[in-house]
């Protein structure tokens, strides 16, 4: 059964990547990108899905969204990692795709409308502006997400504070609304993303591919670990949101327990953090699936699973 989704992200190299995994694999009927402001302006975001998708041929729509969060400014942008243009690395040719004129927001608005009931997944890998800007609009949207497959949070330290991860930091308002929405959420954290390490090992291991795909992986990565090290000391880099794509294409390369989730938006030290409540100790409606182990292995092999479908 293709799934019908839908691609909300802040390119960002491991955005990028998910797009391309999710772009070429039978799996998925990709209907559109949506962009927000997250790892770069909405402005970068929006060319760097924009040339993905031209350098790979994906014939996706690219819909610019919201270029601020909600309420409060987010983090600042994320140049220490993706670098000024938010996806430093590959030189693309010169961008002839077009970003359509609709919002992504009213995209979003419109697509689920007009869909069945449960007819489709969203895929968030950036803030989640876009999703919960959609929601307060028309809430009649709900009804009609089949579930969310999301990179942000984390049960145990954040990224951004110790609390808190860059996506759900970014805006942690939207967080509190989709968290709310009723919506099944499955929630790759930083639990299991930072085990999705990208080695020089794993860059040989796609160059080998040579193909576009694996050109594209090879420049991005070889920027991001660089990037990675400079700024942390890494020597291979999480490669968050082809998580979401992975766990879509093989659910068995993660270990997912349901539980409880709350987003803190009240407290100054803990702004943004995604409250997981492992243990049942509230007995509150279990809204969302948390990622709570990887197998590394199985992972690189589905996303070198996907970039060797490309010609
Ligand atoms: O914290 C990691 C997340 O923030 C990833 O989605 C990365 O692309 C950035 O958006
Ligand atoms: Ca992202």
């Amino acid at each position: 059964m293709v799934r019908k989704v839908i691609i909300d992200c802040d390119p960002g190299h491991d955005d990028a990547t998910a797009i391309m995994m999710a772009g070429i694999h039978p799996d998925f009927d990709v209907l559109g990108i949506t962009t927000v402001k997250g790892n770069q302006t909405i402005e970068k975001t929006t060319t760097n899905a924009l040339n993905v998708c031209q350098w790979l041929g994906l014939d996706i729509p690219v819909y610019e969204g919201m270029s601020e969060p909600m309420v409060i400014a987010g983090p600042p942008t994320e140049e220490r990692v993706h670098g000024q243009s938010g996806l430093d690395g590959p030189h693309f040719p010169s961008l002839t795709k077009k970003k359509e004129s609709m919002h992504a927001v009213q995209y979003l608005i419109q697509t689920l409308m007009q869909a069945d009931d449960h007819e489709i997944t969203l895929i968030p890998t950036g803030p989640l502006t876009n999703i919960a800007m959609a929601m307060r609009l028309e809430p009649r949207i709900i009804s009609k997400v089949k579930e969310i497959i999301m990179m942000g949070g984390s049960y145990e330290n954040g990224n951004v504070t110790p609390a808190a991860e860059f996506n759900i930091y970014a805006d942690a308002e939207a967080a509190y609304v989709v968290f709310n929405s009723g919506i099944h959420i499955t929630m790759m954290g930083l639990d299991v993303t930072r085990k999705a390490l990208c080695f020089p090992s794993v860059v040989d291991r796609m160059e080998k591919i040579n193909n576009k795909a694996s050109k594209l992986f090879v420049d991005m990565m070889r920027f991001f670990i660089k990037a990675q090290h400079e700024t942390y000391g890494w020597e291979g880099a999480p490669l968050h949101d082809p998580c979401t794509v992975a766990y879509l294409i093989n659910p068995d390369v993660f270990k997912i327990k349901e539980c409880h989730t709350d987003i803190e938006i009240r407290s100054e030290q803990s702004y943004g953090r995604t409250n997981c409540d492992l243990f049942n100790l509230t007995d509150k409606v279990k809204n969302t699936g948390v990622a709570i182990d990887i197998n590394t292995e199985k992972f690189w092999d589905t996303v070198e699973q996907c970039l060797k479908m490309y010609d």
